[in-house]
């Protein structure tokens, strides 16, 4: 028995493995130890007929040499049978080799409706039908290779086998997609065009040839393909006589044959045919999204000619010269809202490398901590979709996203973030810049919670490869960055993101594939995915926080960065900071590289002694509740005694409503009760949040505590226990 890449454990179905590559594939399968169900109809190389000796045949070499085999004699056209015969005999199947095939060859005018239909049905349909029987076996078991066989025949065409060729190439398309789909299960599927003697072979091979080309000389790929170990997936080979090739599509750089407004002619397409077939510079897509971005580059570059000095680069503008600057000064995007509970904030958090190894982490990773508070650098968080989905759609601007760049990014805080709610973000063009290499687009967003105003953010985006718009280099609207002190650095702090960095903190909201697809990435010229620069930021912002204000966020004011070079996902980031009165100036180096990160940034942090009262809870009226309230404190001053003895305990309720709080607290331990509006004086034993909504179904008995709590709706702090005593508050409420 053979070492090296084995085989133990594995099922494979090999169809038309009664005699040529099909018998060759299936003992080299036995010979490594897999139990291989050997099928073949037994029929003539035109398809009539059936005997069973041929699959005996076989299963009796296999189980000579001491294999595994049983025989199938079912057309592949019964697919589901060939799969019920491996799982019937081993229990289970792993891998498919789709090679059964007959030929009809005709001139292409003298192909019979027969003769094209049972081509197409042993070869592509049987094909089909077999790896369908299998696929959810695969799934569910997150392991399956399959081999899809096609032939040069249909890759380059081949004079009297048109229906074979058609079928045969059918094949590689159906490989292509099940390459896709079955990826995140782990089955593969690639496609082999051989070249061996056999049957099939021998009335165009001369004998000498037939003998040489040897099946065996096919089989080791096959296996190869179908190891545990091979990550192939998608691909084609043509492989025969000991040389293996693999084959992918090459496309000329083409050319645009249609001028803006202007109809397309065929004269114009043959006067740039030329063009149109030079394979100097070709590409190789190798996806359906690099085959449709070309389309979009060759759209942009077609919208913006004949305009004024745009800068052109080869794969087309990304800012429309048609811009008409003035235009989409001033110009307000779409108002977004941004709905959030606590799960977001600690996503944040985590993103931005906060962790539990921190002293502090129960703050913000906890929604159920005293203190639980949002970091203030998710702030840029509910302002960004406004940019993301409201800089693409402005008139006059194709944006490509790979060329997109966050350049710089400013925030300023009026009021500690609420940890849940609703804000309402509203976007405004504040200027548009010409840096020569690329375009500057300025985006003021202001942040509010009802009509409060929360945080101001602005978004420095740097279109690469725009610029020659002929407009200012600068502008007075623009917060701009601060080179940090000439001394060595008052405090240095550093974290080391994970290999997952990335794809945590896109979860915050951030899709761009450029952070989490590696093709994406390696259109944006880069050789990995990068960390968003506002992860980065995150980063940042958290070690002064943590350094110069103690984590406490009530203190952070503002901060400005730039983002000057990428950071890989693993890298660590090591921030260097220097304190100038309240203002801490900072940047942001790759610790591994050395390379600066984060530029010219600072972040303004008042005093200790003078910090802005902390978030107030806002005096809403109207609420729903304020209505229940009332009415329990009615019913405390009536039989207050009675209950203090049954309940003692203080409870502060938080109600929310569109992003505010309003407090209440029943005091049930003091005297002889009392309700009123506002934190506990003397501290709680239980703290409620819940929302205006939530407390009403509570309190009307549309549902119970316990649920509202497993829910998340409710939140608790404090005495747990001491929920169990709600009901006895607030039952006699139901009916309000
Ligand atoms: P082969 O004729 O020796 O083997 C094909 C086997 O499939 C036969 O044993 C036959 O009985 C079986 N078969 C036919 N119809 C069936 C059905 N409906 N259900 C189950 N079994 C069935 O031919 P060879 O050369 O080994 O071909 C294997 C595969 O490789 C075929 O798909 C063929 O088209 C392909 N191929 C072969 C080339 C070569 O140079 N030999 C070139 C390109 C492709």
């Amino acid at each position: 028995m053979a070492a090296g890449l084995r085989f133990d454990g594995r099922v494979v179905l090999v169809t038309g493995a009664g005699g040529g590559l099909g018998k060759a594939y299936a003992l080299a399968f036995a010979e490594r130890g897999a139990s291989v169900i050997v099928n073949d109809l037994g029929g003539d190389f035109k398809g009539y007929g059936k005997s069973s000796s041929a699959a005996d045949r076989v299963v009796n070499e296999i189980r000579a040499k001491g294999g595994k085999a049983v025989p199938n004699y079912d057309s592949v056209e019964d697919g589901e049978k060939l799969v019920k015969t491996a799982l019937e005999a081993f229990g289970k199947i792993d891998i498919v080799v789709n090679n059964a095939g007959i030929l009809r060859d005709r001139s292409f005018v003298r192909i019979s409706d027969e003769d094209w239909d049972i081509i197409h049905r042993i070869h592509l349909r049987g094909s089909f039908l077999v790896t369908r029987a299998a696929w959810n076996h695969m799934k569910n078991q997150k392991f399956g290779r399959i081999i899809m066989t096609s032939s040069a025949a249909g890759i380059y065409g081949n004079f009297g086998q048109a229906n074979y060729s058609a079928a045969k190439l059918g094949l590689l398309g159906l490989s292509n997609t099940i390459a896709i789909e079955g990826r995140k299960y782990n089955i593969h599927c690639n496609t082999i065009a051989p070249t061996a003697g056999s049957r099939l072979t021998q009335t165009i091979m001369p004998q000498d040839m037939v003998d040489a080309f040897k099946p065996e000389y096919v089989a080791p790929l096959v296996l190869w393909l179908c190891h545990e170990s091979c990550q192939e997936n998608g691909s084609l080979f043509e492989v025969g006589a000991g040389w293996i090739g693999k084959l992918r599509w090459e496309r000329s750089l083409g050319a645009i044959v249609r001028g803006k407004n202007q109809p397309m002619t065929p004269e114009a397409v043959r006067d740039k045919w030329e063009k149109v077939c030079d394979f100097d510079n070709a590409s190789k897509p190798r996806s359906i999204q690099e085959s449709i971005n070309v389309l979009n580059d060759a759209l942009s570059q077609i919208e913006s000619q004949g305009n004024v000095s745009m800068h052109s680069t080869s794969s087309g503008s990304v800012i429309s010269s048609a811009v008409d600057t003035a235009n989409i000064i001033g110009r307000e995007l779409a108002t977004k809202v941004y709905t959030y509970t606590h799960l977001e904030p600690i996503l944040y958090a985590l993103g931005v490398g906060m962790s539990t190894k921190d002293p502090d982490h129960l703050k913000f990773l906890f929604e159920g901590s005293e203190e639980f508070c949002c970091l203030p650098s998710f702030g840029v968080i509910p302002a960004q979709i406004s940019v993301f989905d409201g800089v693409p759609s402005l008139p006059g601007l194709n944006i490509d996203f790979t060329k997109m760049l966050h350049g710089e990014q400013y925030l300023e805080l009026y009021k500690p973030l609420p940890t849940s709610g609703q804000l309402t973000s509203v976007s405004t063009i504040a200027d548009i810049l010409d840096k020569g290499s690329g375009a500057v687009l300025l985006v003021d967003v202001n942040t509010y919670c009802g009509k409060e105003l929360l945080c101001y953010n602005q978004f420095t985006v740097f279109f690469v490869g725009a610029g020659g718009l002929g407009g200012k280099r600068t502008s007075e609207k623009a917060k701009v960055t601060v080179n940090p002190p000439k001394r060595p650095p008052d405090a240095v702090l550093s974290d080391v993101t994970t290999a997952d960095q990335a794809a945590l903190y896109r979860l915050s909201g951030d899709w761009n594939p450029l952070h989490v697809d590696p093709s994406f990435a390696a259109l944006g010229g880069f050789k990995k995915p990068i960390l968003h620069g506002l992860c980065s930021f995150g980063f940042a912002a958290r070690h002064v926080l943590k350094h110069f204000a103690n984590n406490d966020v009530t203190r952070f004011k503002a901060i400005k960065v730039r983002f000057a070079k990428p950071v890989f996902p693993g890298q660590t980031l090591q921030t260097e900071m220097w304190k100038e009165g309240n203002r801490i100036h900072f940047q942001t180096k790759v610790k591994e590289t050395g390379e600066i990160a984060i530029a010219g940034g600072y972040a303004d942090i008042t005093s200790a002694l003078d910090k802005p009262s902390a978030w107030e809870p806002v005096k809403t009226a109207g609420l729903q509740s304020d209505l229940v309230f009332e009415e329990i404190g009615r019913r405390i001053k009536e039989i207050g005694n009675e209950l203090v003895k049954k309940v003692n305990a203080v409870f502060q309720w938080n109600i929310t409503k569109d992003g505010k709080t309003v407090q209440w607290t029943i005091d049930l331990k003091n005297g002889s009760g009392e309700v009123y509006q506002g934190p506990a004086r003397s501290s709680a034993d239980t703290t409620f949040t819940l929302s205006d909504q939530d407390f009403m179904d509570v309190v009307q008995q549309k549902t119970n505590p316990q649920q509202a709590f497993f829910s998340g709706k409710l939140k608790v702090k404090g005495n747990i226990m001491l929920s169990q005593k709600l009901e006895m508050i607030l039952k006699d409420y139901a009916k309000l």
